[in-house]
C-alpha cells in the first residue's frame, strides 16, 4: 500500500517509531518501515543476553544489522536496554564463589563492575549513533513501601546499581538522552512510585534525562484521562518523556481468547488509538517521541504475554494492510 498516507507524514509533532526483531528489516517488513516510521527499537538485540552472553565476550551480532540498517535509512534509534532484571544471563548474578550472589560488600563489588563493564562495552560500541538509552528497565515495584523491584540487581546492590548504570552512561556517551523506562505508569500508585524515585536522584545529580512510558494497553485500559495524568505528573520534574513501547491489546482479560480479531474490538483500538495519539500531541513540548512495539500484528509479543493467544495489537494487520488503528493515529478526524 503505498497510495495511503505515510506515518510519520501524517504525525509530525514528534518522531514515530516501531521495535522490531532481524526479520523485519528484510523484504515487505523493511519497507513498511521505512515508509512509516522515523525511530526503530531493538526490541531484544541490545538486552544484555544477546549482547554480554558470556563474561566480558560481547556480540553485535543481532543488534549490528539492525542498527546499520537504521542509519542507512535515516531512522532515529532508541536503545533498548542496558539493565534489567530479565534477559539477563545467570552469570551476571553468580558471585565469584559460584554461588548465587547476595547483599555482601565482595558480591556488590563484583556486580557493579560487571555493570560498568557492560555499559562501557555496549554504549561505547553504539557511541553517538545511539542518541538515546532506556538505561534501566522497570525498577520500580509499587507493592514495595519503598516502590523498589526487589531484583537480584537491588537485593545485592540497592539503588547503588541505578546509580552507576547512569553516571557510567554519561561518561561514555555525555550527548546521549538517558531514560528510565517503566510500564503501568498511568497507575497513580506506581506513577507516584516513580516520580519519587527519578525526583531523588536527580536532586542527588544522577544524569536522568527523561522518561519512558511503555504503554502496553488495552481497548477499554487506562482512561485517557488517566494517561493524561501519567504525563502531566512528570512536568514539574523538567525531564524528557517518551511513549516507549505502545501497543494496544484487543483482549480485555487473561480469559478471552478470540481466533480472529472482532470487528467491535478492532473499532474500539482505533479509537484509542485515536485519542491516545490525540493526547501526545497536545503535549508535543513533553513527549519527544513514540514508539510503538512492534511493526505488524504478524510479529508482536502480546501473542504469548501474558498467555498464547493471537493478539492484534498494532497499526497494520498480518498481511501489513492499514487497519482501522492506523487511520485513527493518521486521520484524527
Ligand atoms: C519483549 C520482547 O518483545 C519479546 O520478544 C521477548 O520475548 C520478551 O521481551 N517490556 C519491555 C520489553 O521492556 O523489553 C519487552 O519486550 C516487553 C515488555
Amino acid at each position: 500500500q503505498t497510495d495511503i498516507p505515510a506515518v510519520r507524514d501524517a504525525v509530525t509533532a514528534f518522531p514515530v517509531g516501531a521495535a522490531i526483531t532481524g526479520a523485519e528489516i528484510v523484504g515487505d517488513h523493511g519497507l513498511l518501515l521505512q515508509r512509516h516510521f522515523s525511530s526503530v527499537t531493538p526490541g531484544n538485540a541490545l538486552k544484555w543476553d544477546a549482547t554480554e552472553p558470556s563474561e566480558n565476550t560481547f556480540s553485535y551480532a543481532q543488534a549490528d544489522p539492525l542498527i546499520a540498517f537504521a542509519k542507512s535509512n535515516g531512522l532515529a534509534i532508541r536503545g533498548h536496554t542496558l539493565v534489567w532484571h530479565n534477559q539477563t544471563p545467570a552469570w551476571v548474578f553468580t558471585g565469584a564463589d559460584g554461588q548465587p550472589m547476595t547483599a555482601t560488600a565482595e558480591d556488590k563489588a563484583l556486580l557493579l563492575a560487571r555493570l560498568e563493564n557492560h555499559i562501557r562495552n555496549v554504549a561505547g560500541h553504539y557511541g553517538a549513533s545511539i542518541a538515546v538509552w532506556d538505561v534501566v528497565n522497570e525498577v520500580i515495584d509499587e507493592n514495595q513501601s519503598d516502590g523498589l523491584r526487589r531484583s537480584t540487581w537491588f537485593t545485592v546492590a540497592g539503588l547503588d546499581y541505578i546509580r552507576t548504570a547512569f553516571r557510567v552512561a554519561r561518561e561514555v556517551l555525555p550527548d546521549a538522552k538517558l531514560f528510565i523506562n517503566d510500564y503501568n505508569t498511568n497507575v497513580p500508585a506506581k506513577r507516584d512510585k516513580l516520580y519519587a524515585l527519578v525526583a531523588q536522584l536527580r536532586s542527588e545529580g544522577v544524569p536522568i534525562d527523561g522518561v519512558g512510558h511503555q504503554m502496553h494497553i488495552n481497548v477499554s485500559w487506562p482512561t485517557i484521562a488517566e494517561s493524561e495524568a501519567m504525563i502531566q505528573k512528570f512536568i514539574p520534574l523538567g525531564v524528557e518523556q517518551q511513549i516507549t513501547e505502545m501497543d494496544v491489546s484487543i483482549y480485555t482479560s487473561s480469559g478471552e481468547n478470540f481466533p480472529t480479531p472482532p470487528a467491535d474490538r478492532l473499532l474500539q483500538q482505533a479509537y484509542v488509538y485515536r485519542d491516545t495519539f490525540a493526547l501526545f500531541r497536545k503535549y508535543a513540548a513533553e513527549i519527544t517521541s513514540v514508539t510503538l512495539w512492534g511493526l505488524a500484528d504478524d510479529n508482536t509479543w502480546l501473542d504469548t504475554f501474558p498467555v498464547t493467544r493471537k493478539d492484534a495489537p498494532l497499526l497494520f494487520d498480518t498481511r501489513l494492510q492499514a487497519k482501522s488503528a492506523y487511520w485513527g493515529v493518521v486521520d484524527p478526524s
